[in-house]
């Protein structure tokens, strides 16, 4: 049981605590990083993650930990693994860790069932079923197209088995960028829609099979693969129930990529590729679920962000992808995290009465420090800001590259912590603005799978320590 008694006095005290710079913060322990860092081996390498340049420390850590207490954290993260209604204004489990292994026998398994369907379906297609494919046109919005988007960016850069475009905005220039140069004899569409009734995804589905038909493609519906938790919806749209791939209902939009929404990326980097990814999102949720709060990197994460929102009032946090690979990440976050804990309301549906999810927004390094950083090292906000990097470059160019990006990325989180001070207001940079770093050995399938499977359960853990429900969107709906 929650005691929100017990959870005010902690904000009430959190609120009121000291707020020690961080430089005087690494002066009083020599410690810090140690404590305020975790390496985590995992599947595809070794993720760092370091949180020890953000005003965490021993105390604070010791308040969040008697508010996850106050909040029933433990019970709440027991009942997201055990399959129970924790998505209560919509009366549904979330079963996306059960799409990678991890969760409830019964929906483990309906998950490997519907994962045979989509590899049964792949190697199909790779046998020349559908005719002789190189393309798959992936049609869905939100949740349905920025994670295949996020991972064929990420992923898809060396060899990969089929050429694959997502197309979102109903704004027909998007479609119309990829009739430019995709083969409609060559090519599968993939129709992405949980619900299969978006109106962008149907819109766009439909002039997609005129393409096909226009075209001379003989049965454009047989070259239409479904990927909905509607699969009855599929079939009146007129999809051969052979070609639907089901996931469940219980799966969220936004946290749909391991279910069947991910099958552009099975198909275009083969499905041991998908499999590691499950694998290191799999490997992540483990982490989450053994690892003292203390010593959890999503957990850890969230206090971080409850500390910036609640503490110190800050209304937006930054994400910057210091690795072209990982460039889609910052947007594919905007969803996950904004339409999970952009809310106002606590689970029972009584006001909030506290700030929720900050606005996420970032880019790519170190493009943005000739855009915004100007504005996150001398202007007025407070910004907390993150820096996502590889160890290993994602090219084979001269090492000057990867050395220059990695020296800009550190030396940016030394100089908001630092800052420096100069006669010149103009030139005088007020330092004691924090960052964090998340550093992985290499871009794979698996570091990717974690460091996704990362963010999702950070969502999750700011959401039960609010006492929000991270799983409905009916902003959206209005
Ligand atoms: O933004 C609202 C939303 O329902 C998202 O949650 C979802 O990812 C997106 O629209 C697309 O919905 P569907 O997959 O049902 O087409």
């Amino acid at each position: 049981m929650t005691d929100q008694t017990a959870a005010q006095a902690v904000w009430t005290a959190i609120a009121k605590a000291n707020q020690p710079k961080l430089t005087d913060l690494f002066a009083a322990d020599a410690e810090r990083v140690h404590k305020l860092s975790l390496s985590l081996n995992l599947p595809g390498g070794e993720v760092l993650f370091d949180w020890s340049k953000t005003h965490l420390d021993t105390g604070l850590l010791d308040q969040f930990a008697a508010l996850a207490k106050a909040m029933d954290f433990h019970g709440k993260r027991n009942a997201l693994f055990d399959g129970e209604l924790i998505n209560n204004t919509e009366g549904r489990p979330a079963d996306h860790a059960a799409q990678r292994g991890v969760g409830t026998a019964e929906s483990t398994e309906l998950a490997s069932v519907f994962h045979a369907r989509m590899r049964a379906l792949i190697d199909a297609m790779d046998e020349g079923v559908f005719g002789d494919i190189h393309h798959i046109l992936h049609i869905g919005i939100g949740g349905s197209a920025l994670g295949p988007d996020m991972v064929m960016n990420a992923l898809g850069r060396d060899e990969i088995r089929y050429d694959v475009a997502v197309v979102s905005n109903i704004d027909g220039a998007a479609l119309d960028d990829v009739f430019q140069s995709f083969d409609p004899a060559h090519t599968m569409i993939a129709v992405a829609s949980k619900t299969f009734t978006t109106i962008e995804t149907m819109t766009n589905a439909r002039s997609a099979l005129a393409w096909l038909a226009d075209n001379g493609v003989e049965d454009p519906h047989g070259r239409v693969i479904a990927l909905t938790a509607a699969p009855d919806k599929a079939v009146a749209w007129g999809v051969d129930e052979t070609r639907i791939l089901p996931f469940s209902e219980s799966v969220g939009g936004r946290y749909s990529l391991w279910s069947s929404i991910g099958f552009p990326f099975a198909a275009a980097l083969g499905w041991e590729a998908f499999e590691d990814f499950l694998r290191g999102a799999a490997a992540m949720d483990r982490h989450f679920i053994e690892a003292d709060l203390t010593r959890n990197a999503p957990v850890l994460a969230a206090f971080a962000d409850l500390l910036y929102a609640q503490q110190r009032g800050c209304q937006t946090r930054a994400v910057f992808a210091y690795d072209e690979r990982l460039s889609l990440v910052p947007s594919y976050l905007q969803q996950l995290e904004m339409e999970s804990n952009g809310k106002s309301v606590l689970a029972d549906g009584s006001p909030l009465g506290r700030a929720s999810a900050p606005v996420t927004w970032g880019g790519v390094g170190t493009d943005a420090q000739h855009a915004v950083f100007q504005l996150l090292h001398q202007g007025t906000h407070l910004i907390p800001v993150e820096f996502l990097a590889s160890r290993t470059p994602g090219h084979d160019l001269d090492p000057d590259h990867h050395r220059i990006l990695l020296t800009n990325c550190f030396a940016q989180g030394a100089a908001l912590m630092q800052g420096r001070d100069n006669e010149d207001g103009a030139r005088r940079y007020a330092g004691d603005r924090p960052s964090a770093t998340i550093l992985i050995d290499d871009v794979n399938p698996a570091t990717l799978g974690a460091l996704i499977a990362f963010y999702e359960q950070r969502t999750f853990a700011n959401a039960m320590l609010l006492g929000i429900n991270p799983f409905d969107q009916f902003g959206v709906e209005l």
